[in-house]
């Protein structure tokens, strides 16, 4: 079904032409002359306009002219007088998509049309797989290198084949999302919906009408009815996210899905069946929650089937290098190279604890390549945690060996720290700089 605006002036052309759309099952507007039709052309989103040439108004020329300019995607069929083709050949050669000689068969109008429909309905399903194939490939590209992470891969490799329910446990940012999604693409649930729900964003009494879905006035604010997460998910998997937030009366209701695969939307009595995998995760110890009554025990046992645990990124440096090279490519465009890394910047980048884990890294290297423009990124373009941190390794390092004369005088009046390590030569203007002594000099590597 397309929708399509059709402008003449003619009564006879409007009633047959928009009779035959509206059997083919399009929905058409009808315009009688040029002015309100362009106006409905440019504030409302068609796939068609077919118009007449000639109007009172705006001609059919403006008219296609305006649309194209507004950028938008309506493909504009234009409609001409027998002998007066020259308006709708000019069309053409600037993207018109066809044109009509009056007077036409509406038949042949209706088989041009249609094979609009044909076309969008291929580019629509091909937009449709490149943005599913997009996101497929960023959810489940896991990088790491690292030994624990190697095992890890493995883990989700074999867990990716079964339906049974997963605890992702890991600290804040350490890509629990990610590796939620990485079990959903390498399982036979890829290609159904993958639905993420973050329990700690919901107030207590909207998250059960967010995960169950609820009638109409079911509750104050319930203006319609919602099918909820579960539904959404069905023939796929749910992600429930910071699960340990989740308030005892749904955690009741989870179990039961989880027992029965059965629930009953808010404000009914009728129960709904679904075939979903349960993926969960949390950054927080769900055994303390157990022992201090805020998490159930047998709700536990059965959101715990399988168990995976993603270790802090300073337990496994080695994922350093190739975690930054994915990132700081992400950031490159096209083929471009990606931008080399200074060694005092990596030896910031490599001692600094994460405390934000793989999303702090990921956010640093965003803010460098933005700040190096980027060009090799260095320690000044490192966020000042890091870049601090890395200050804070140079305090403890072991004390400097005394500047010579020469070298703390030139440290004073120029930018210079190290001794003798620069060859540029103060100034002609500036005083000159006293010699070392022989001793001295010796330290600073002068000869
Ligand atoms: N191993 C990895 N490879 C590539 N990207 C990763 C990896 N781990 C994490 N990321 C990226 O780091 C960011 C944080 O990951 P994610 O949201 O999955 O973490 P999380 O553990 O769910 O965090 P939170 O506990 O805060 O919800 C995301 O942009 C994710 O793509
Ligand atoms: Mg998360």
């Amino acid at each position: 079904m397309l929708e399509i605006l059709l402008i003449d002036d003619e009564p006879s052309i409007r009633l047959s032409v928009g009779d035959a759309l509206g059997a083919a099952g399009h929905r058409v507007t009808l315009a009688s002359d040029g002015r309100e039709g362009l106006r409905l052309a440019t504030h409302r989103a068609f796939d068609v306009v077919v118009t007449d040439v000639r109007l009172p108004g705006a001609d059919g020329l403006t008219i296609f002219r305006e649309v194209k300019r507004l950028g938008s995607t309506t493909d504009v069929i234009l409609i001409t007088a027998f002998g007066a083709v020259d308006d709708a050949v000019t069309a053409m050669k600037e993207g018109a998509h066809d044109y009509l000689t009056k007077p036409f068969d509406v038949a042949e109008l209706v088989l041009r049309i249609e094979r609009i429909a044909d076309r969008r309905r291929i580019q629509r399903e091909l937009d449709q797989a490149r943005a599913e194939l997009a996101a497929r490939d960023a959810g489940a590209l896991v990088v790491g290198q690292s030994p624990p992470m190697v095992r890890l891969l493995d883990r989700i490799e074999t867990m990716a084949q079964s339906d049974a329910a997963v605890l992702i446990t890991g600290e804040s940012g350490t890509g629990k999302e990610l590796v939620a999604r990485a079990l959903h693409e390498h399982g036979p649930r890829r290609g159904r919906p993958f639905v993420a729900v973050n329990c700690a964003a919901f107030p207590e009494t909207l998250l059960e009408a967010e995960l169950f879905g609820h009638e109409r006035g079911a509750f104050t604010g319930a203006v319609r009815k919602r099918d909820g997460r579960f539904r959404a998910a069905d023939g796929g998997t749910l992600f429930l996210d910071e699960i340990a937030e989740i308030p005892l009366p749904a955690q009741a209701k989870l179990l039961r899905v989880l027992q029965d695969g059965a629930f009953e939307p808010l404000g009914t009595n009728t129960s709904v069946r679904v075939d979903v995998r349960l993926v969960c995760a949390t950054h927080r110890n769900l055994k303390e929650h157990i022992a201090t009554a805020r998490f159930r025990e047998d709700l536990y046992y059965r959101v715990n089937v399988l168990d995976l645990h993603i270790p802090a990124l300073r337990e496994r440096r080695g994922d350093l290098p190739l975690l930054a090279q994915h990132f700081l490519r992400r950031y490159v465009k096209g083929d471009g190279p990606v931008p080399p890394i200074a060694p005092r910047a990596w030896a910031a980048l490599s001692q600094y604890p994460f405390p934000g884990n793989v999303r702090e890294l990921e956010h640093a290297l965003e803010h460098a390549f933005v700040l190096s423009r980027g060009a090799e990124i260095d320690i000044q373009h490192l966020p000042a945690d890091i870049a601090g941190s890395a200050g804070e390794l140079a305090a403890l390092a072991p004390p400097r060996k005394p500047l010579c004369d020469r070298c703390r005088w030139r440290s004073r009046n120029s930018s210079a720290s190290t001794c003798c390590a620069r060859s540029s030569s103060p100034k002609a203007s500036a005083p000159r700089p006293p010699r070392c002594s022989a001793s001295l000099a010796r330290t600073c590597g002068r000869s």
